[in-house]
C-alpha cells in the first residue's frame, strides 16, 4: 500500500486496512501504537476518528513518537472506523503492524552472549496472562518469551493484553524439544527456594499452564526445579504473577541502573 494515498484519502485507508488486517497485528489504542513504534514495529496504518484528540495524547504522554504519529494518522469517521474495529479502544484510534518474521525471532532467542533469560510459558491457556508475561518480559528486557502448546502468543487479545510490547522481545510458539540453550529453571512449588539461588542471564525460565503446571516434558529438560516463597497452605499463585516474581528475583542479582 502507498501510504501518501492512504493519508490523503481515507476512503483508500480503509480499503488498505481491509486489505492487510488478516495478516497484520492490530496495535488498538494509543499505548500500544506508541510502545510499538518505539520499539520498531513497522507501521503501515493508523486510523483515528479524532486526529486532534490523539496528538494531544501524545504531546502529552508521549512526544517522541509525535512526529511519527502525525505522519501516519489518517482521520476516518468514528462509524466507519467501529466497522473495522468493533471493539475500538477510548482513544479512538487503531493501527495495523507488521509481525516480526519467526526466522527473526528464533535468531534472537538463538543470539550468544544472552545477557538477560528468555521466559518459557508450558502451554499455557490464559489469553490475558500471556499478554501479561510479554509485558512483563519487555519491562525487564528479558530476551523473548516462548510458549509450547496450542495457544498462540500472537493472537489479539495477547496482544492487547502485551500492550503493543510483543515488538520490544521475542514472541515465538516453540516445541519443547526446540527451546532456547541455556539452563532451564523450571518454576514448581515443590523446587528449591529461589532465594537460595541466583539465575544467570542465560537463564531459561520455565512455568507451568495454569490448569496443571509443568509437563513431563518440560520437567525432563529442567536442569533445576526452582519454588517461590509461599505460606503453607496456598497452592499456588497466579502464573503472569509468579512470572514478575522470577524476573525480578533475577534482576535484584545485577547492578541497578537504566534498563533492565
Ligand atoms: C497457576 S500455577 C499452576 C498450578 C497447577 N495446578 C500446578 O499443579 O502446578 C502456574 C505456574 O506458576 C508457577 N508457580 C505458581 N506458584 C508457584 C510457586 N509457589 N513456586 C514456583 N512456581 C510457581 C509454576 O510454574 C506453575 O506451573
Amino acid at each position: 500500500m502507498n501510504r501518501t494515498d492512504a493519508t490523503a484519502d481515507p476512503g483508500g485507508a480503509e480499503r488498505a486496512w481491509r486489505g492487510i488486517a488478516e495478516t497484520s497485528v492490530l496495535l488498538d489504542g494509543f499505548h500500544a501504537i506508541k510502545h510499538a513504534l518505539r520499539f520498531g514495529a513497522s507501521v503501515p496504518l493508523a486510523l483515528t476518528s479524532d486526529r486532534a484528540a490523539v496528538l494531544a495524547l501524545a504531546d502529552e504522554l508521549a512526544p517522541d513518537v509525535r512526529d511519527a504519529l502525525d505522519a501516519l494518522l489518517v482521520r476516518v469517521p468514528d462509524e466507519r472506523l467501529r466497522a473495522l474495529v468493533p471493539r475500538l479502544h477510548p482513544t479512538a484510534v487503531a493501527a495495523l503492524a507488521v509481525r516480526p518474521s519467526r526466522a527473526a525471532n528464533l535468531e534472537a532467542l538463538a543470539r550468544t552472549p544472552r545477557t538477560a533469560p528468555v521466559v518459557v510459558l508450558d502451554d499455557p491457556r490464559n489469553l490475558g496472562n500471556a499478554g501479561a508475561v510479554i509485558r512483563l518480559a519487555a519491562g525487564f528486557g528479558a530476551t523473548g518469551v516462548v510458549t509450547t502448546g496450542t495457544l498462540d502468543p500472537w493472537h489479539p487479545t495477547v496482544v492487547r493484553g502485551g500492550a503493543g510490547l510483543h515488538f520490544a522481545t521475542a514472541v515465538e510458539r516453540m516445541d519443547v524439544a526446540e527451546l532456547p540453550h541455556g539452563p532451564v529453571f523450571a518454576l514448581d512449588a515443590e523446587g528449591e527456594d529461589i532465594r537460595s539461588l541466583k539465575l544467570p542471564d542465560d537463564a531459561v525460565l520455565a512455568f507451568g499452564s495454569e490448569r496443571s503446571g509443568l509437563s513431563e516434558r518440560l520437567r525432563a529438560r529442567a536442569d533445576h526445579l526452582v519454588s517461590l516463597p509461599m505460606r503453607p497452605q496456598v497452592s499456588s499463585y497466579n502464573l503472569a504473577t509468579s512470572v514478575g516474581m522470577a524476573l525480578f528475583h533475577w534482576s535484584a542479582g545485577r547492578p541497578p541502573g537504566p534498563g533492565a
